[in-house]
C-alpha cells in the first residue's frame, strides 16, 4: 500500500499533531507525516513532532512581505517533502485563497463544533450559551470560506448540565483526537475525496457512511424502514 505523505500546519499545543503522528506510526496507516510546520518557533507542537521523529520547520510570517509570500514558503517547504495531503491543526493563521485552491481536495482542518454550527473561534463557550445538548467536533476539506468546506468527518459528544467551558472543551479533543486519525484515513486511503464541492464515497460500501461519525451511532437501515412506514400512515 503506498501511504500518503502528509504535512501537518500547526500554530500550538499539537495535541491533534500528536493523534495523527501516533495513528501513522502504524505502518498500515494510508497516510505518513512527512514534515510538521508551525508559524510559531515557540508552538508547543514543534518539539513533540522533533521527539517522534518527525521533521519540522518554522516558516514565520514575520520573514516574509506578504501573506502570499508567506504561503509560498509554506507551500515550497510542503512540495520539497513530497507532501500529497496538508493537515491543519490548530493552524491559526488564515490561508491566502490560492494556497486553498492549489490544495483544494488534498488540505483537511479540525474544528471544535459539530459545523455548520459555530463557525470560529470560542465554540465551547458558543455551545454553552446556546444550550445545545449535543456538541463535537468536525474534520472537512477547506475551502477559501473558513469553516465551511465539505465535511468528511464528525464526532458527538454530550453536554453535561455541571460543564464549564473547560469541562466541555476537554471532551471535545477527546474526540478530536479519534476523529482526525480516522478522517485522514478515509482521505488517504481515496474512500473519500472532493468532487463538484461535495464529499464523494468511493470503494467497497461507499454508501455507508458510518465509519464517518463517531457516536451516536448512525440509525440502521431498518429502523429507517419502520419510521417511514409509521410516517405514511399520517400523509394523505
Ligand atoms: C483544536 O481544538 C482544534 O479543533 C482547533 O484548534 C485546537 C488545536 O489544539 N482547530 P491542538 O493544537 O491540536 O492541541
Amino acid at each position: 500500500m503506498e501511504r500518503k505523505r502528509t504535512g501537518i500546519l500547526i500554530s500550538g499545543r499539537g495535541s491533534n499533531m500528536a493523534a495523527l503522528i501516533a495513528a501513522a506510526a502504524e505502518p498500515s496507516f494510508p497516510a505518513e507525516i512527512a514534515l510538521v510546520i508551525s508559524n510559531d518557533p515557540e508552538a508547543n507542537g514543534l518539539k513533540m513532532a522533533a521527539q517522534n521523529g518527525i521533521p519540522t520547520r518554522t516558516i514565520a510570517r514575520k520573514d516574509h512581505a506578504s501573506r502570499e509570500e508567506h504561503d509560498a514558503a509554506i507551500d515550497e517547504a510542503l512540495q520539497e517533502c513530497g507532501a500529497e495531503l496538508v493537515c491543519l491543526a490548530g493552524y491559526m493563521r488564515r490561508l491566502t485563497a490560492g494556497f486553498v485552491e492549489k490544495w483544494s481536495g488534498r488540505m483537511i482542518n479540525i474544528h471544535p463544533a459539530l459545523l455548520p454550527a459555530f463557525r470560529g473561534l470560542d465554540t465551547h463557550r458558543a455551545a454553552l450559551a446556546a444550550g445545545v445538548r449535543i456538541h463535537g467536533c468536525t474534520v472537512h476539506f477547506v475551502t477559501a470560506e473558513v469553516d465551511a468546506g465539505p465535511i468528511v468527518a464528525q464526532a458527538a459528544v454530550p453536554v453535561l448540565a455541571e460543564d464549564d467551558e473547560a469541562r466541555l472543551a476537554a471532551r471535545v479533543l477527546k474526540a478530536e483526537h479519534r476523529l482526525y486519525p480516522l478522517a485522514l484515513s478515509l482521505v488517504a486511503s481515496g474512500r473519500v475525496s472532493l468532487r463538484d464541492g461535495k464529499v464523494a464515497h468511493h470503494g467497497r460500501n461507499a454508501g455507508d457512511t458510518g465509519d464517518m461519525l463517531i457516536s451516536p451511532a448512525p440509525p440502521s437501515t431498518e429502523s429507517d424502514t419502520v419510521d417511514l412506514e409509521y410516517l405514511a400512515r399520517f400523509t394523505p
